[in-house]
């Protein structure tokens, strides 16, 4: 049967492929705009994600907002994901176990999607969809393949918060993502 957004939110936020279920709040499944041409792909959901159910709206979240909103893009016009819909306790690293029972989902929101540039936020989006071998402080900002879509990474806006030396570096990224974005 074709796939549908109706169909792949409900399934998401009943599913049970993890132990993540047993402490969720929330399934955080996605925000934005379903005909973007834009995705960004973060980690995983935090306390207040979990508690709202809507990705980045903690402090990291406003953090990214300030850079969306400093370039010119919209929130409302991308759309927001995670590698994992369910928060881990104390935000410790999703587990691969985690990532491979989750992954699927951010899968068919692709091919949903089918965005025409996916920027990962921080290295656990990029190990998982550009490479294993991923070194954010020496490959955020360049150009890679996602199954025919241009995708990036960026530093995680968690951490600018805590390295804030990053912020220039973060800011360069984005305006050149503004770039691309304004080449479609
Ligand atoms: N960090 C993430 O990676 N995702 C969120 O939704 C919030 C914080």
């Amino acid at each position: 049967m074709k796939d549908s957004w109706e169909k792949l939110y409900s399934e998401c936020s009943s599913c049970r492929a993890c132990p993540l279920c047993e402490t969720r709040t929330n399934c955080v499944f996605g925000v934005g705009s379903k005909c973007s041409d834009i995705l960004f792909v973060g980690e995983a959901p935090g306390d207040n994600e979990d508690k709202s159910g809507v990705p980045f709206v903690g402090r990291a979240g406003k953090l990214l907002d300030e850079y969306l909103c400093e370039v010119g893009i919209c929130r409302d016009n991308v759309y927001i994901t995670n590698i994992l819909k369910c928060r881990p306790p104390k935000n410790r690293d999703p587990l691969p176990s985690e990532e491979d029972a989750c992954i699927a989902y951010l899968e068919r929101q692709i091919a949903l999607l089918q965005p025409k540039l996916i920027v990962c936020l921080g290295r656990i989006s990029a190990m998982r969809l550009i490479s294993r071998n991923f070194k954010i402080s020496r490959e955020h900002g360049l150009w890679f393949d996602y199954n025919g879509i241009p995708i990036t990474a960026v530093y995680h806006p968690a951490l600018l918060l805590r390295d804030p030396r990053k912020k220039g570096e973060m800011l360069i990224d984005m305006q050149n993502i503004r770039k691309r974005i304004d080449e479609i």
